[in-house]
């Protein structure tokens, strides 16, 4: 899978793809993450893309020009799959999605600044708006990392036995089971029977109950979802 990023701030974006999982999908060749500095295709020479918005009110807004360009630059390459604009006001990301997107070949990921991108871009070259939460952040940087991690530690051949995504919280809109390590007994906090007994069956079966319990405790709207 390859993945553009189109942003104003490229630093906030570098650190997270360099580590763990990301680091070593992108070494193994199943994924490549390209970040672009949308000042390249800015406006003028003191490398403008944002400008006051129309009909007033406080907040930069990220014009449609350096945008369009860039699009059309990076698109001309290869078709995107998907181009996705970051926004508080776009479909929530769940892993369902994140299983979606991982079966794609080619995303452009835009990162709003400010007062976000002018409509105009999300009307006729976004074909999809993505939340990672109802909340606001001050740029689209972050959430498209997290997009990035989410996705990219999906991608076939990226996590191995251990630490497959099979058993992750969410996929089957279950939570993950409690996890113990060593030592068995620390403190009198005692690591269940269960797990010391060697039995795979009722381990399994032990798990996806504990998964079941603590889905109803803290989640139960996930267990509704799924009738
Ligand atoms: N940009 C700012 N806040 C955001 C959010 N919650 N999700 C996606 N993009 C954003």
């Amino acid at each position: 899978m390859h993945i553009d990023i189109l942003t104003v701030l490229p630093e906030l974006l570098e650190s997270p793809l360099r580590h763990s999982i990301l680091k070593r999908a992108q070494e193994k060749g199943l994924l490549s993450v390209k970040i672009h500095q949308l000042r390249k295709w800015a406006v003028n020479e003191y490398g403008q893309v944002d400008d006051y918005q129309y009909g007033g009110g406080a907040g930069m807004v990220i014009m449609c020009e350096p945008l369009a360009k860039a699009i059309e630059e990076l698109s001309a390459a290869a078709p995107y799959d998907e181009i996705i604009y970051l926004t508080p006001d776009g479909e929530r990301f769940s892993q369902k999605m994140a299983n979606a997107l991982s079966l794609k070949q080619r995303l452009l990921l835009i990162c709003g600044h400010y007062k976000g991108i002018d409509q105009r871009i999300r009307d006729h070259l976004v074909t999809r708006e993505i939340s990672i939460g109802d909340y606001v952040l001050s740029g689209g940087e972050l959430p498209a990392a997290v997009l990035v991690d989410a996705v990219g530690r999906l991608l076939p051949g990226v996590l191995n036995d251990e630490t497959s995504a099979l058993t992750d919280s969410y996929q089957d809109n279950l939570l993950a089971p409690p996890v113990y390590t060593r030592p068995a007994d620390f403190r009198g906090w005692k690591v269940p029977d269960v797990l010391l007994s060697g039995d795979p069956k009722k381990i399994e079966e032990w798990r996806y109950e504990q998964a079941l319990i603590r889905t109803k405790q803290k989640r139960p709207d996930l267990l509704k979802e799924e009738e």
